[in-house]
């Protein structure tokens, strides 16, 4: 659809009007027991479960399909089944049960009651999994998936590899397979993602590790490279020369909900921009690779990470953070951060952080990228928005070159997955003597997945489960890219903590963050705003 202004609806061409929904080809997982570390947590019961569901739900799961959870808490086998349910129930865009796929996953579904930091209960776990693989002795798949929290990875990666369950393979050719999915923050710090990394390397091969960033199982975010490197149009323009700067936001209206323990480890910093939003900057800004494959994607992404100018010089950074306290003007119940379960009332855990990044390269020399993340903040949206430069000399509107807005393409990762790109268009109407000079006005044309292929994006959590059944490591972090990330938050993770954080700014539950951010680009740009 195009509109006029943001509010008037414009005819589109009949051609690109209905889009066509081809069939989804998606291949069979191979068969396999997943074995979920963390049954009982958050993760699992929202988003694995629910994609394990939709899997089975579209015929993906192989007949010797099987899932083991494992946590602390003391669970049979049905009442496992049946919290899984009930969960499934209440997930995220949830519709209708369909009882013969939910049986069907039901009768595969087997909990078991562990401690991982505790060797001497592995043997429990091997002898449950040996009863409930659907293959003879030595001849089952394992997927072994950590949805624990980041602490607890060293021990349970540890205690895997001694009681025998994880075993390395010498290549991604060989059967049974072994792999093991990492979830994120992947470490906290860079020292402890490069033990993390030599631990894992010391067991199993690279080829083995799926260090999981769900942000690249979403369509909007593959669909970047689609866009970028499937078309002829936009690739000229994407470099200094044409683009004044590219803003990144995620931006969530939900605060840290049941998770307040974990988040007072994590912040900001750890929690979105090591992992998600340096992903989106690597696509956005990376040369094309020479395939669509693992090695080939991962290392273009490793260079724009390894571009990056350091975020800290001199003891500085143009950054900000800041915390949400509850709104004064909106009295909604929502309440401040500090005020959270979980959280301690003096708490300094950033939950909002601004930072521009300079990608030192021949691409992007002089163009600032600002990338920004909160929870609680005004609505929630996730996108890359990027500003291209104004004509060089204005010819038209008698407003002038400066207030004319210049060009703006945004890539939309969610909600309404898509694309709009903004230009100008002559305002109708004759010219006349008062206002010499055509006058202009913004349109926006856009593209939207959900209207144009009829359906909803896939959940990103199904994408990524079925790759590592599949054994497609493509939407998965190497080794080195987890590092090089680090490398680039890191410091500011170091400023941060040894700064007094009594002067942090607050920014209230229910806006889009604090003034500072805003100075953030204004000072640079001036005239400029977040988007
Ligand atoms: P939760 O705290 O909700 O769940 C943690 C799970 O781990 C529970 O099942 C807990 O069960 C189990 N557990 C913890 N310690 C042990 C232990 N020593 N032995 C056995 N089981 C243990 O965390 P989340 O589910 O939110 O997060 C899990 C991971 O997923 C984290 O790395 C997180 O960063 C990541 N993640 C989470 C997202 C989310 O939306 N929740 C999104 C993206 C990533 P019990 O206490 O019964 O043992
Ligand atoms: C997770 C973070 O990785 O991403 C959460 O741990 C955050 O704090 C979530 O809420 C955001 O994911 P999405 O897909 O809702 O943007």
């Amino acid at each position: 659809m195009v509109t006029g202004n943001d509010k008037t609806p414009i005819t589109v061409a009949p051609e690109i009007q209905p889009a066509v929904v081809p069939e989804r080809k998606r291949e069979r997982a191979d068969p396999c027991t997943m074995i979920v570390f963390g049954a009982s947590g958050d993760l699992t019961r929202r988003k694995l479960f629910p994609a394990l569901y939709s899997l089975a739900a579209a015929n993906l799961l192989d007949e010797g399909f099987a899932v083991l959870g494992v946590a602390r808490e003391s669970m049979t086998d049905e009442e496992y089944r049946a919290l899984m349910r009930s969960e499934l129930l209440k997930s995220d865009g949830f519709k209708s049960l369909d009882e013969r796929a939910w049986s069907w996953l039901a009768s595969r579904t087997w909990y078991a009651s562990a401690d991982f930091v505790d060797p001497a209960t592995f043997p429990a776990i091997a002898s449950k999994l040996a009863a409930v693989d659907g293959a003879p002795p030595g001849e089952a798949n394992h997927l072994f998936y950590l949805a624990i929290p980041p602490s607890v990875f060293p021990p349970t990666v540890t205690n895997l590899a001694a009681s025998g369950l994880l075993q390395r393979t010498a290549s991604a050719a060989d059967r049974p397979w072994s792999r093991i999915v990492v979830e994120k923050p992947f470490g906290r710090s860079l020292d402890t993602a490069l033990e993390l990394n030599a631990l894992l390397l010391d067991r199993v091969g690279e080829h083995q590790v799926y260090r999981i960033d769900h942000y690249l199982g979403k369509e909007s975010v593959q669909n970047i490279l689609v866009f970028r490197f499937a078309n002829s149009i936009f690739e000229p323009l994407w470099n200094r020369q044409y683009i004044s700067h590219v803003q990144i936001t995620a931006a969530e209206s939900l605060g840290v909900e049941t998770r307040g323990k974990y988040y007072e480890e994590a912040g900001v910093v750890r929690d979105m921009f090591q992992n998600h939003l340096l992903q989106l900057l690597s696509l956005a800004a990376m040369e094309p690779p020479i395939a669509i494959e693992a090695d080939a994607v991962r290392d273009e992404k490793v260079k724009v990470l390894r571009s990056i100018r350091p975020i800290v010089a001199d003891g500085e950074a143009a950054a900000v953070r800041a915390q949400y306290v509850a709104s004064s003007s909106r009295p909604d119940g929502v309440v401040g951060y500090r005020s959270e379960r979980g959280v301690e009332p003096q708490s300094v855990t950033p939950t909002f952080a601004a930072v521009r990044i300079t990608i030192d390269n021949w691409r992007w020399k002089g163009v600032p990228f600002f990338l920004r993340s909160g929870k609680r903040m005004k609505r929630r949206k996730s996108e890359i928005v990027v500003q291209f430069k104004s004509p060089p000399h204005m010819i038209f509107g008698s407003a002038g070159n400066a207030r004319v807005p210049p060009g703006r393409l945004t890539m939309r990762v969610q909600p309404r997955e898509g694309i709009a790109l903004r230009f100008q268009v002559k305002t109708p109407g004759t010219v006349h003597e008062l206002t010499p000079g055509f006058e202009t006005t913004p349109v926006e044309m856009d593209f939207c997945y959900e209207e144009a292929f009829a359906e909803a994006p896939n959940p990103a959590y199904e994408t990524l489960l079925l790759d590592t059944m599949l054994g497609d490591a493509t939407l998965f972090t190497r080794s080195d890219e987890v590092e090089m990330a680090w490398r680039v938050m890191d410091p500011l993770i170091q400023l941060w903590s040894n700064e007094p954080a009594g002067g942090m700014p607050t920014y209230e539950a229910g806006s889009w963050g604090p003034r500072e951010a805003d100075e953030l680009i204004t000072r640079e740009l001036p005239g400029a705003k977040w988007l």
